[in-house]
């Protein structure tokens, strides 16, 4: 794996020379996220060297590089789920390369049941710390000590100092965020009312399908991390019956602009 992310990021260097701090992943609740950027290069998923190629509707493919403010970023429009079928390393090769094009700190969106029941649709949820549930490790086989060693720290997954950034932002744009525990799952169905029930005794406050396994790689290579995930939906008796990829889309596309407001003052300011 180490000679194919060498090759990608030595395609992409040859291509443009470009170096970015941020690495961003957009999911749902941020995918018109690159209007933010000073757009430099975009480069479709289908023309890089060893890179899967995104397959779920209305996630886009393609590495957008640019630059907001002063600060230089490649965004991943659209990524790779496990549920879609691509092994644990395609879904987080992305990251892999991210890390030797030059970033450093890495921004993770996603979309969420809610089980605290605190939150609403539409909540945006600054995450503290996961709880990992996906079916297979993605550091799982021989461990390469050039991308990281072999028992990684977890301490501290999401960082807290950009956590207390972005609620100092949030407080100053008025903007409501809580934080929370996100537990990851494999999918691709929602959770039986059952799940949801034991997510919440298992102490996560949402549960999403993505995020887990991208985290542990940008950990395993010490990268600093953030993470943002949007209610979508509740995961409780009253509303469990209406939850659909459709009603997903829409809550998440309600919150977007706040979402993408809070992380832009994040790389401005950082
Ligand atoms: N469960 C799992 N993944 C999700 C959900 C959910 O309720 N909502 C959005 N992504």
């Amino acid at each position: 794996m180490w000679e194919q992310v060498q090759e990608t990021v030595n395609y992409i260097n040859d291509k443009f020379n470009f170096k970015p701090e941020y690495g961003i992943i957009l999911g749902s609740g941020l995918g018109s996220f690159t209007d933010e950027m000073k757009i430099v290069h975009t480069l479709p998923y289908n023309e890089i060297p060893n890179f899967p190629v995104s397959t779920v509707q209305g996630h886009k493919g393609a590495l957008v590089f640019g630059t907001i403010g002063d600060k230089t970023v490649v965004a991943m429009q659209g990524r790779f789920h496990f549920y879609e079928g691509y092994s644990m390393t395609e879904v987080t090769f992305p990251v892999r390369v991210m890390k030797f094009l030059g970033v450093q700190k890495l921004i993770v969106s996603n979309a969420s049941g809610g089980v605290n029941p605190a939150y609403k649709v539409g909540s945006i949820v600054l995450i503290t710390d996961h709880i990992n549930m996906t079916p297979e490790h993605p550091l799982r086989g021989k461990n390469d000590e050039r991308f990281g060693p072999r028992f990684v720290n977890m301490s501290e997954p999401y960082s807290r100092k950009m956590i207390a950034k972005v609620t100092a932002i949030a407080q100053n744009l008025n903007i409501e965020v809580y934080e929370g525990i996100y537990l990851g799952l494999q999918g691709p169905t929602f959770e039986t009312l059952a799940e949801y029930k034991m997510v919440k005794i298992l102490g996560a406050d949402c549960v999403g399908m993505s995020t887990v396994p991208e985290v542990i790689v940008a950990r395993h290579m010490d990268l600093e991390t953030f993470g943002v995930s949007v209610i979508t939906d509740m995961g409780n008796e009253e509303s469990i019956g209406s939850i659909s990829h459709d009603e997903v889309l829409e809550a998440a596309k309600e919150a977007e602009p706040k979402v993408r407001k809070l992380i832009r003052e994040l790389i401005v300011n950082y």
